[in-house]
């Protein structure tokens, strides 16, 4: 194919992918390096494990067949970090086990400029924002590809792994329903998102649950344990509930499984959902039993929709480029691809709003989100 005309001084961009792994990763980076090969002539190179490949140098050439057939596999074939953050690099730990950091931008800006990068498509979520924010400080430019199961990132109305994430979830809610209509129990499920319900309200829409409970709606225990009562006593011998693990009680706070001191985004949530059976059994005495989904619901292959947005996205980023813009993010807005300044998605995240469309929805369809009973059991 004849190519397209250069944008003056791009002629050879990065690209690397930061945070947690994420379904559609792949297809972002076969669309940025095809779309950048095939219509433009550029050169394009692979930073290894985000920006940890920048600090220490692991950058080498993508040619179109590197990117051949991933579209469909899991995971990102460039590696990920979510402990890189140049800015405050952790180079070992002090006797109170704090981790010692440094500065090493200017270290990874001399890698940018050994290797003749004119600029750096960004794949990552709002932590990765924020470090291309960074590099756009120092003059680099970045376009953000915005990535992340949780979908919470401002500006943009859909990130892609989201819609695999919800799948899975969906899918997990669905067999666990069966075994908690046969064996009569309460069965929490316990779904990713950190301190968004995005992941949690559409499985737990999807698959009809019962409760769920996220973190931008606080949920009060008497209120839970009451409507699993309630269904017990009018013939629904089962109550499926599907817990995003941020959700927190009333005047509580969030269940955190770990701190890690090592990384940009150290609280790692886990356990809410078995706080939470726990208290129904106790409360209620009827059986419940948990189930956390975790990392499943990141890794495997992406559904298709994930793949196209990947595809549209990765697209986008280097049409961007190639149309002179600098330090970009794009987004979805209105169904229809945009662009927003990369540093108004650093380091923010977007919430469900407790009166979102879904919301309203769900509760008229009688799910109860743990803070006002049902109409129909008041
Ligand atoms: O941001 C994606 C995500 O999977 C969150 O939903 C979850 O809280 C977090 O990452 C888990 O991080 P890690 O892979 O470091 O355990």
């Amino acid at each position: 194919m004849m190519a397209k005309t250069t944008s003056r001084g791009i002629h050879r961009i990065g690209v690397l992918t930061g945070g947690g792994d994420c379904p559609g990763l792949n297809a972002v980076i076969r669309a940025v390096t095809k779309s950048a090969i095939m219509n433009y002539g550029l050169e394009v190179y692979g930073i290894e494990d985000g920006f940890l490949g920048l600090v220490q140098n692991r950058i080498h050439p993508l040619t179109t067949s590197n990117v051949s057939n991933i579209l469909a596999a899991g995971g990102t074939i460039l590696g990920s970090s979510n402990k890189c953050d140049p800015i405050q690099y952790v180079t070992g730990m002090d006797d109170d086990g704090k981790p010692i950091t440094r500065d090493v931008t200017d270290r990874c800006i001399d890698h940018i400029h050994h290797h003749k990068l004119d600029a750096i498509v960004v794949i990552g979520g709002d932590g990765t924002m924020s470090g291309a924010a960074n590099f756009v400080k120092h003059g680099v430019n970045c376009i953000g590809v915005p990535k992340t199961i949780d979908n919470d990132l401002e500006g943009t109305e859909i990130t892609f792994g989201f819609s695999t994430a919800v799948h899975v979830a969906s899918n997990a809610l669905d067999r666990v329903h069966t075994t908690a209509a046969s064996h009569h129990r309460a069965m929490v499920v316990e779904v990713m998102g950190r301190n968004a319900g995005w992941i949690a309200l559409h499985a737990g829409m999807a698959s009809g649950a019962d409760l769920i409970l996220i973190p931008e709606i606080p949920f009060d225990w008497e209120i839970v344990c009451q409507f699993v009562a309630h269904r017990a006593r009018h013939g629904k011998r089962f109550s499926l509930l599907c817990v995003s693990e941020g959700a927190m009680p009333e005047g509580g706070s969030q269940t955190v499984d770990k701190i890690d001191p090592t990384s940009p985004d150290p609280i790692k949530l886990g356990g809410v959902g078995k706080y939470i059976a726990d208290e129904i059994a106790k409360r209620s005495g009827i059986e419940t039993r948990t189930t956390v989904l975790g990392h499943v619901q990141r890794g495997g292959t992406p559904v298709a929709a994930d793949r196209i947005l990947g595809t549209q996205f990765g697209y986008h980023a280097v049409e961007l480029l190639m149309a002179g813009a600098q330090s970009r993010l794009v987004v979805m807005q209105g169904n229809e691809i945009k662009d927003v300044d990369i540093l108004s998605a650093a380091d923010k995240q977007r919430c469900v709003s407790p009166n979102h469309p879904l919301v309203e929805a769900a509760r008229a369809v009688g799910t109860c989100f743990g803070d006002i009973p049902p109409i129909h059991t008041r």
